[in-house]
């Protein structure tokens, strides 16, 4: 297992469509582990294949339980249930030094498939259900600034843009 590089915007695998898994194959799986590794190390949430240069539907989420970290490997996630909204502030490793308050549903229900290509579905809500959105949107090529009002887009451009010292 490996660490590997996360690659931030506006690095252009950020914007791709990623492709759907049709086979878990032994490079997935490693791949799989090496995005929780890498997770963990940045004291991330949650990582989209993109994330780091692999344009694949396959994400990872921290699911935090009793003060207890425990990652969850989904391979083509889809939301296929929404209910009521919320608005909190969120970053992202592919964002750095940036967070802004983002409206989501506040319940999730999805889809996907685990390393054995066997169907789950999780229904949740909270900070798990908005980090499974967060991903899903990245392997869609959405960013959370996405989201941002126009002034308040213009204002990141200005940070982002700013050279670092
Ligand atoms: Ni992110």
């Amino acid at each position: 297992m490996a660490i590997r590089r996360i690659k931030t915007h506006p690095d252009l695998v950020l914007r791709e469509h990623a492709a759907l898994v049709t086979k878990v194959t032994d490079e997935l799986i490693m791949l799989s582990h090496d995005m929780v590794d890498t997770m963990y190390a940045a004291n991330g949430a949650g990582l989209a294949a993109n994330q780091v240069g692999v344009a694949v539907r396959l994400i990872v989420i921290d699911e935090h339980l009793n003060d207890e970290s425990k990652p969850i490997i989904l391979i083509n996630p889809e939301i296929v249930r929404t209910e009521l909204e919320d608005t909190v502030e969120e970053g992202c490793l592919s964002v750095p030094r940036f967070y802004e308050f983002v409206k989501r549903p506040k319940l999730v229900t999805v889809k996907a498939l685990d390393l054995k290509e066997e169907e789950i579905q999780i229904e949740c809500e909270g900070q798990l259900a908005r980090a499974l959105q967060h991903e899903i949107d990245h392997l869609n090529g959405v960013l959370f600034i996405d989201y941002l009002s126009p002034i308040k887009r213009d204002f990141f451009k200005k940070m982002f843009m700013r050279p670092k010292r």
